[in-house]
């Protein structure tokens, strides 16, 4: 079948519909017996949709998550505890669109002695029209790139996340990307982290465009992570497919009128949804490899442009630039 274009709203949503009518499942569900006890996983965006119930599958599995939301959530910790029936569950404060905030989540984190086993990569956000980060970036490019760029590079700098190859130590990190990432052109290194304008019908473009970011550096990060193959952190970058979550909260009451009837429908329940980053997380083979990309339970490989080696240099040079510019 040819792949649906998801520059548009509604080559989106129908993308989503039919990846889900139409999906193969290749890879099989982590069993619930299958236990990650002494494990730390910090979830961002945890506190809705697809981290709410990634934070609770975690927990249940034996998990000490870290639960890196926004303010304005008190309740989210303990709901994630009820659901889980695990107390081993913190908040922790984090703003994605700020690089303040990032790094003093790191801070945090390395004050606490923290260290991060599985870190998964899930915030996300489909402003209504283009609205600026703190330091002036456009949003998406900021919380799905910039900020996780950011936050993996002070990981790693601070000793939170320990790459080894030592057998069940091999700290896995997943990032929850899009199947639009597919319908992005070329990232345009001759505007990188330029700000453009744009309205309600081209956000989807902005998105799929973020995603991209996102995918190539997974996998840059993955190559620089395991030079000569030996997997030292495994790196996954994946899509949940379509899911019925709070991700569309900003379109207009109108449009909400038709699609919100159409994602209760067809899309899926957040914890079905989280199928893939269980098993990004939590299953034996994927954490033994690095690169892997995840569409719903079907291991694809991700565009060319994402696995374009050149493109991969290029952004993490010119994201290098911006790290040192905010660096606190
Ligand atoms: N929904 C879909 O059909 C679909 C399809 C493919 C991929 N995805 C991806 O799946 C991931 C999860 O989305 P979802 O569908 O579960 O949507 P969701 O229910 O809206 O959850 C998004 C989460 O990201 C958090 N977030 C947004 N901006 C943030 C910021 N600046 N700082 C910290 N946290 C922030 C949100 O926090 P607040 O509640 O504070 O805003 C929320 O917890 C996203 O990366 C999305 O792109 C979704």
């Amino acid at each position: 079948m040819p792949e649906p274009k998801r520059n548009t709203i509604f080559g989106a949503v129908y993308g989503g519909i039919t990846d889900r009518l139409s999906q193969r499942k290749t890879l099989s569900p982590v069993p619930e017996s299958v236990r990650i006890d002494g494990k730390t996983c910090l979830v961002t965006g945890a506190n809705s949709g697809l981290g709410k119930a990634v934070a609770v599958d975690l927990a249940k599995r034996g998990g000490h998550v870290l639960m890196a939301c926004r303010g304005g959530h008190p309740g989210a910790g303990d709901e994630v505890r009820r659901l889980s029936g695990s107390d081993n569950v913190e908040m922790l404060r984090v703003d994605l669109s700020d690089l303040r905030s990032v790094h003093t989540l790191c801070d945090r984190l390395k004050r606490g002695g923290n260290r991060v086993d599985i870190a998964v990569l899930n915030a996300g956000v489909m402003p209504s029209r283009a609205r600026r980060s703190a330091q002036g970036y456009e949003l998406m490019f900021a919380v799905h790139f910039l900020a996780n760029r950011v936050l993996i590079d002070r990981l790693l700098a601070d000793g939170t996340i320990r790459p080894t190859p030592r057998s069940g130590q091999t700290p896995r990190i997943v990032f929850v990307s899009s199947e639009s990432h597919r319908s992005a052109g070329p990232i345009d290194f001759d505007h990188f982290a330029a700000f453009t304008d744009y309205g309600m019908k081209d956000g989807i473009k902005h998105y799929g465009a973020s995603k991209l970011h996102m995918c190539t550096y997974a996998q840059e990060l993955s190559r620089r992570l395991n030079p000569g193959g030996e997997v030292q952190a495994a790196v996954t970058s994946l899509c949940p497919g379509a899911i019925n979550s709070n991700l569309a909260r900003e379109a207009p009451a109108l449009m909400k009128l038709i699609l919100y009837p159409v994602m209760h429908m067809f899309f899926a329940a957040p914890e079905k949804a989280a199928a893939p980053v269980t098993y990004a997380c939590c299953a034996e083979e994927i954490g033994r490899r690095s690169g892997v990309y995840l569409h719903l339970m079907q291991e694809k490989r991700p565009s060319a442009l994402a696995t374009d080696e050149d493109a991969g240099t290029k952004l993490w040079e010119a994201s290098e630039a911006l790290l040192a510019k905010h660096a606190p």
